[in-house]
């Protein structure tokens, strides 16, 4: 095996270890997938300023997001299915980044349910919720995740309608849900995740099936999610699941500067600069390139994180740079995970550490607190 060293050899050996559905369930952006390409390379649009002759012992990542200390501003994104990626997946990823020192961000469309990742972490995580037409169901998610001590709700604002995705359809993981033979070979093709998979202690929605009305099993659940998705979520929606939180709100999926303002003013204490990987909106800028307007629209006034795109530390000091005060992994740290399971989330996450320090040092700077656009250029 050639040594990994960077995110993309995790994307690679992923790619060689997971069944195909499921390895391009997350590696796939909306339509043309213009944006979400777009979130990768519009950072090589940036660049640092080196500085020289600058002593630069004792750095420091650490950082606080939401309220609390981490060991750098870098949170895992709530992606759906991580138990499919590998056996278990969600409580491998909260393992690893409760030994990193970072957030973790559990799915609504998580395979382990919230009390079982509760129950093998000892760090509270983040809860992502989507909010369903069954308000008696959102509101049970909130109660669960309220007593798994959950540190902050994640609400996920640009997902009412689902972006389409070629590769879901033609792999048949759409709704209603089309078995093909060919299912069969990928997971014949892949059998050490097939062998883990035997063991896994859930193999389907655990936060959903028997916990909402008329979902029993997958096939129902898949009809289910399609039919739920509320499309007349609105801001009215968001007050009343800021009240029945009550902690630590984080809306995700601004990419415009009055929704930040409205975020704002609905009482968000985190915004997410996001396009849901470019999932959603295909034709929509890349988060890296919207992140300064926001910022200046909001920075003074609420904490803003990003997402897109972030494929390396020095990704997310391009972000910091660029107004983030955090910055969160989706596909890398799913890369990590399909490639080597817990192990893999702990690597990738070394790996960005390490490319932040030295970077950071690189720009003469001692403390990523004082990171900030005069560490980069103008962009060309
Ligand atoms: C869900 O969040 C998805 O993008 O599939």
């Amino acid at each position: 095996m050639t040594k990994l060293c960077e995110v993309r050899d995790y994307q690679a050996l992923a790619r060689s270890r997971v069944p195909r559905m499921f390895y391009q369930y997350a590696d796939s952006g909306s339509w043309t997938e213009s944006t979400y390409r777009a979130n990768e390379s519009d950072f090589s649009n940036l660049n640092f300023r080196q500085r020289v002759a600058v002593d630069m012992s004792n750095r420091s990542l650490a950082k606080q997001l939401a309220g609390q200390h981490y060991t750098m501003p870098v949170a895992l994104a709530p992606i759906g299915m991580l138990g499919m990626q590998h056996a278990d997946g969600e409580i491998h990823a909260a393992r690893a980044a409760e030994k990193a020192g970072v957030p973790f961000t559990l799915s609504t469309m998580s395979i382990t349910p919230i009390e079982d990742v509760a129950a093998n972490t000892q760090q509270p995580f983040w809860f992502q919720l989507y909010v369903m037409r069954d308000k008696d169901f959102a509101g049970d998610l909130i109660d669960r995740a309220k007593a798994a001590g959950c540190s902050a709700l994640v609400l996920t604002l640009d997902l009412q309608i689902l972006g389409q995705r070629h590769n879901d359809l033609r792999n048949g993981l759409s709704a209603p849900p089309q078995f093909q033979l060919d299912h069969i070979w990928q997971v014949m093709t892949r059998p050490r995740w097939a062998l883990k998979m035997l063991t896994a202690k859930n193999k389907t929605f655990g936060n959903i099936v028997g916990h909402a009305k008329g979902v029993e099993n997958m096939t129902s659940l898949v009809s289910w999610t399609h039919d739920q998705f509320d499309p007349t979520l609105n801001w009215d929606d968001v007050e009343w699941i800021k009240d029945r939180w009550g902690g630590k709100l984080i809306l995700k999926g601004i990419m415009d500067a009055e929704d930040a303002r409205n975020a704002v003013n609905t009482g968000a204490d985190v915004i997410v600069v996001s396009n849901h990987g470019g999932r959603q909106l295909d034709g929509a800028p890349s988060s890296i390139r919207v992140l300064p307007e926001i910022a200046d629209a909001v920075g003074s006034r609420t904490e803003i994180h990003m997402d897109g795109g972030v494929r390396s530390g020095q990704d997310v000091l391009k972000a910091i740079c660029s107004g983030a005060h955090g910055v969160w992994l989706g596909r890398s740290f799913v890369y990590g995970l399909g490639a080597r399971g817990e192990a893999g989330v702990s690597e990738v996450l070394e790996i960005i550490r390490k490319e932040m320090d030295t970077t950071m040092a690189l720009c003469g700077e001692r403390l990523i607190e004082n990171m900030g656009p005069h560490n980069l250029y103008n962009a060309p």
